[in-house]
């Protein structure tokens, strides 16, 4: 066994993960300490059936989890320093080894158990995975300063088992890191991407190593590779269904909670609805305690379509209207982060509060105040008590890996940290039915389940719902910049003008752009006739590895817009503007006229009614047409800016306006805008804006083009 550096967290991911699958079926443990493959292996019953994911710390590892068990294979996440004989003596049929930042010559590469190739079970290696198997067998690899990654063509050797059943051409996601040079002793070439190796092959020993990532979707054959890895080579069988799953989670809760009461807090997404919906299935009608805080940043009807939907099911959802409460939130928040002494202030009214991060925290507070008045009204004994979380495995996994990272801080926080639900948490009694299952599965048991289609096929909500997608103001953003960064987007649009008239800005472009993208502006500004006008109001963004909080520029036009240019320029702009991190169009025709004041914007109902009308008609519009599965998420938000006022008449801002923000990720970490005509259609698109455009003291809307980075997903 070679020498071991392990992150302690490491240790954690394993234990939790572990702990993820092992509880099922075994009594509460408080101190955390299971003997976790013995349980899983028990309660699962298909000792024979699953497989190791030996983590490098790879970025990718969710996803390869969540493939793997879409195949029916039950899989555990493990460090890469298992050694060989637990996994031999725990059963695993099938070896997978991670990618992973590292170079395998790296001073701090992840440690392994060479023995692992000596126990007869097939090993797949991915990217670092294969680096490491060849240079375990003495190949060599070279190693390269930078590493890009994109979708390629490589060329496979379909006799080979892992690339049989498919074509010899394949499109993949590749990494052009590290490559391998000198092939290891036993192992063949079996795929190329040009001079670069993409697989090597051990047909004898069932070792496989791919160089691109099977796991993800820009690998289009990626599911194929993994069938024949796990039932070609590794000759399983797929009995992890997701019926027996639910058979065996509904056990799970039975023998967890045994006569307890469990408490539910249900917040009006599909996992802690799915999950009430499971405790009800699993228990007695006196056991399970549903509450839904209506905090009145719900989207339309949202909170009585939980409660019915529940109460389809049989059962009951207690719903508290606390609107009023949060709209008159305060909490207290440090005078200043740097202040040593740690001085503390109280905020202003939600409803008159403007900061973002402020708002989030009334939110926030304000929930753990109504919940625990709530929780004291019903007189529940603590020892009789147990928590429900919707918790899935992603969430764990992520959890888990962040503190592989060192990034604990980026551990997901539950929101609902009321007293009873922490007193809950520390004593362990807590039930967490999903934590084994991946977001479509739950969405596939709640329909099973008997909820709605369409509830169950509902977009991710943020915590604070609408709340943050009101942006709130009471005066433009105008910076310095503002006026130079006006005249740089006009240089930016009219570029070919621009070069003409050698423009004193040109160099602004020149410094931060090759001589192809300039060629892309040219040709764009010459064959349509684009307006651009800088927004004053802030945005959040991702630039760098910062996170950024400024400008929005929008773009407009006279004629149809051409989708794919627009997204040209929304990926260039912030590169030459770096006080710009959003880029919209603008729908109803050029925008001629210089936005400089906003339309005052608080957080009060008849605010948040005309929000959660537009959010409403547009998600309408999207269910209506199908299309709701093909996007991640459609935040819809609302920005204090009247445009088409007449400039000599100075009529005040009293309108606002709605942004669409049509988003494709998989992971949230970095995603895409739905770009009409590609991913949406344009005519679902224009029905939006006319429906939206109906909803009283609406000016304009916009669509939101920015890739994440350099936008989040949200606006605020
Ligand atoms: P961003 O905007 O960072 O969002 O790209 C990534 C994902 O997180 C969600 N989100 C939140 N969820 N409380 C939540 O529970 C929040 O304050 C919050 N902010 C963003 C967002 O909707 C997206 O799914």
């Amino acid at each position: 066994m070679g020498k071991r550096r392990l992150h302690k967290g490491f240790k954690n991911l394993c234990c939790r993960l572990a702990w993820c699958g092992c509880r099922q079926g075994s009594g509460s443990s408080s101190n955390g300490s299971h003997n976790s493959n013995e349980e899983t292996t028990a309660m699962n019953g298909s000792v024979g059936e699953r497989v190791a994911i030996l983590d490098a710390g790879a970025q990718y590892g969710k996803v390869i989890d969540r493939r793997v068990r879409e195949l029916n294979v039950e899989t555990d996440i493990l460090p890469l320093d298992t050694p060989a004989y637990t996994l031999k003596e725990k059963g695993y049929r099938a070896i997978i080894i991670s990618g992973g930042p590292s170079s395998v010559y790296a001073e701090d590469a992840p440690r392994y158990d060479s023995d692992i190739f000596k126990i007869n079970v097939p090993v797949l290696g991915i990217c670092y995975g294969m680096q490491l198997i060849n240079k375990e067998f003495g190949g060599t690899v070279l190693r390269k300063a930078t590493r890009e990654d994109g979708q390629y063509t490589i060329e496979v050797d379909n006799f080979c088992h892992i690339f049989k059943y498919m074509g010899v051409k394949q499109n993949v996601l590749l990494t052009h890191g590290d490559s391998i040079d000198k092939v290891a002793d036993g192992f063949k070439v079996v795929a190329t991407s040009g001079n670069i190796i993409a697989a090597i092959a051990n047909d004898k020993l069932r070792l496989y190593g791919v160089q691109f990532h099977p796991e993800v979707d820009l690998t289009e054959q990626g599911v194929t590779m993994m069938r024949n890895f796990l039932y070609e080579i590794s000759g399983l069988s797929g009995t992890y269904t997701l019926q027996n799953r639910e058979l065996q989670c509904i056990n799970y809760i039975k023998e967890h909670v045994g006569s307890n009461k469990v408490l539910m807090l249900v917040s009006g997404g599909v996992d802690s609805t799915v999950c009430a919906a499971l405790l009800h299935k699993a228990l007695s009608e006196e056991q399970v305690i549903a509450v839904h805080i209506d905090n009145g940043f719900m989207r339309k009807n949202e909170s009585l379509q939980v409660e019915q939907s529940l109460r389809k099911l049989g059962l009951k959802l207690r719903v508290i209207n606390a609107r009023h409460q949060f709209y008159d939130g305060v909490t207290s928040i440090p005078v200043d982060s740097s202040d040593p002494m740690g001085r503390k202030r109280v905020t202003n009214l939600l409803c008159m509060t403007f900061a973002p991060e402020e708002k989030r925290k009334i939110v926030g507070d304000t929930f753990i105040k109504v919940a625990n008045e709530v929780i004291a009204e019903m007189n529940l004994r603590t020892e009789e008590v147990m928590l429900g979380q919707g918790t899935l495995r992603p969430d764990l996994i992520e959890s888990a890996s962040s503190m592989v990272s060192g990034n604990a801080q980026n551990i997901k926080t539950h929101h609902n940290d009321t007293d009873l639900v922490r007193l809950l948490r520390a004593q362990g009694r807590v039930v967490e039915p999903l934590k084994d299952f991946h977001k479509d599965e739950v969405r596939h048991i709640g329909r099973d389940l008997g909820l709605l289609e369409e509830f169950v096929q509902r977009h991710p909500f943020p915590g604070p719902g609408l709340a943050i997608r009101v942006l709130c103001a009471d005066d433009a953003y105008m910076e310095r910049d503002f006026s130079e960064t006006q005249v740089v987007l006009k240089v930016i649009v009219d570029y070919a003008a621009s070069v003409l008239k050698k423009h004193a800005l040109l160099n602004r472009i020149e410094n931060c752009t090759s001589e192809e993208e300039r060629q892309e502006l040219h040709r764009i500004s010459l064959s349509q006739t684009l307006y651009a006008t800088l927004i004053p109001v802030k945005s959040v963004g991702v630039q760098g590895d910062c996170r950024s909080y400024s400008y929005v520029s929008g773009l407009s036009c006279d004629s149809e817009p051409v989708w794919e240019d627009l997204v040209i320029l929304a990926r260039l702009i912030p590169k030459i503007c770096h006080n710009i991190n959003r880029v919209c169009f603008i729908f109803g025709g050029a925008v001629k006229d210089l936005v400089q004041d906003v339309t005052q914007t608080n957080l009060t109902p008849g605010v948040l009614a005309t929000l959660q009308q537009a959010d409403f008609l547009a998600n309408q519009v999207l269910a209506e047409s199908g299309f709701t599965e093909k996007l991640a998420q459609m935040p819809i938000v609302l920005i204090p800016v009247h445009f088409d006022r007449d400039p000599v008449a100075r009529l005040p801002s009293c309108q606002r306006s709605v942004v669409l923000r049509p988003f494709i990720t998989h992971d949230f970490m970095t995603g895409i805008p739905a770009l009409p005509g590609k991913h949406i259609p344009v005519e679902l698109v224009n029905k939006m804006v006319a429906e939206i455009l109906g909803v009283p003291g609406i000016s304009r809307v916009l669509y939101d083009l920015t890739s994440k980075p350099p936008g989040t997903t949200e606006w605020e």
